[in-house]
């Protein structure tokens, strides 16, 4: 029986339309352009701000754009995978509140946990959902309202984040292309680095959760800095070294967008020249499961079938990896 390898055939992609600048960041806490153009690389980042809305609008725009685009029938969608740290509600899933808005009928559908490393991990874990051969059209999308989890008094956090959701189309092919491999990790060290304290199991919301800001994004900046650094530099060496890759034969690098230090450390280690490495972190700052997506929508022109990217991330947790795909069509300037 020939291999079925899972490619990625369409990309969709949202972020919302009010932008947050540094210069009004700087209204809100003690901060300045420079500051955060050297430290982390950020100029604006969209926040969705109309009330009501959640992180599913994100997904669902970005889903609806990703089956427009490729023209998909929404009966042959068989699974619909959101990876998310901000969902609308505990429960249901945003999954389950996308098949009833894509009007998918012939779908299972499930939310994913695993931080800013969340699409990474979903790439691979749709790719084997593909190459069981049960399931032949899979939605997968990250998507993150990371504004809603963001405490804007808090100047060493607020910078950082943005909103924003992307979504793929994956299938099977016979062809040579696709979610080639992947090298995914998870320490699990990372909690006291790097949580959000309450309106959990452990510390459900109260008073006192509300009044001391336990509802917002815990960080030890750098300790996380310096463990996304090691380990995603590391996994990415190591994944181009397993499959033979070099500077002049990887195409691109989509790494996580969170620091741009992280993003030319990265680069660094592979050697590899800026060109090809995809960066929007200065549009959209940290999107945490919305970046890798979201980088392959903003890019999609550049791209060509047998294309060689490496995408990175990492995350709480601490989650991390590194997938290789061989892209499988020719980008072509879209639409909005
Ligand atoms: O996606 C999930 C994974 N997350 C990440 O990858 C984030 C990793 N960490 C980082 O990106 C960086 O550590 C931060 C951007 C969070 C912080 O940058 P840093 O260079 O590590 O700054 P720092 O925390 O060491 O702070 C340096 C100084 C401090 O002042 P003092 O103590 O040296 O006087 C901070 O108070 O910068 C100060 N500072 C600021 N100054 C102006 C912190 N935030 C700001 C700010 N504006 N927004």
């Amino acid at each position: 029986m020939e291999r079925i390898n899972a490619v990625i055939t369409g990309v969709g992609g949202y972020v919302p339309d009010y932008v947050l600048t540094n210069d009004e960041l700087s209204k809100m806490v003690d901060t300045n352009d420079e500051w955060i153009m050297t430290r982390i690389g950020v100029k604006e980042r969209h926040i969705l701000n109309e009330e009501g809305l959640g992180t599913s609008y994100l997904a669902r725009k970005a889903a609806r754009q990703l089956m427009r685009r490729t023209g998909v029938n929404p009966d042959d969608i068989d699974l619909v995978v959101v990876s998310t740290s901000t969902p609308d509600y505990q429960f249901p899933s945003i999954a389950s509140i996308l098949c009833d808005k894509l009007g998918l009928k012939n779908a299972f559908a499930f939310d994913f946990s695993a931080a800013c490393c969340g699409f990474l991990y979903l790439m691979e874990t749709a790719a084997n959902f593909i190459r069981s051969g049960r399931y032949k059209k899979i939605i997968i999308v990250g998507a993150d309202k990371m504004s809603s989890i963001v405490d804007y008094s808090d100047r060493a956090t607020c910078p950082i984040f943005g909103d924003g959701a992307g979504a793929f189309l994956m299938e099977g092919t016979t062809e040579d292309v696709g979610v080639m491999d992947s090298i995914l990790r998870t320490d699990g060290k990372g909690l006291p680095f790097l949580h959000l304290k309450a309106g959990g199991s452990v510390c459900p919301a109260s008073y006192f959760t509300v009044d001391n800001h336990w509802h917002y994004i815990y960080q030890e900046g750098r300790t996380v800095f310096k463990y996304a650094v090691s380990y995603m530099s590391d996994v990415s060496a190591a994944i181009a070294e397993k499959n033979h890759l070099d500077k002049d034969t990887i195409n691109w690098v989509v790494p996580h967008q969170a620091n741009m230090r992280i993003i030319e450390a990265v680069a660094h280690r592979l050697d590899v020249p800026h060109e090809k490495v995809l960066i929007n972190i200065d549009r959209y700052g940290n999107t945490s499961a919305g970046t890798l997506p979201l980088c392959i929508w903003d890019f999609e022109d550049k791209l060509k079938k047998g294309d060689n990217i490496i995408f990175t991330a990492f995350g709480a947790g601490f989650t991390y990896g590194a997938v290789y795909v061989k892209w499988g069509y020719d980008g072509k300037k879209q639409e909005a």
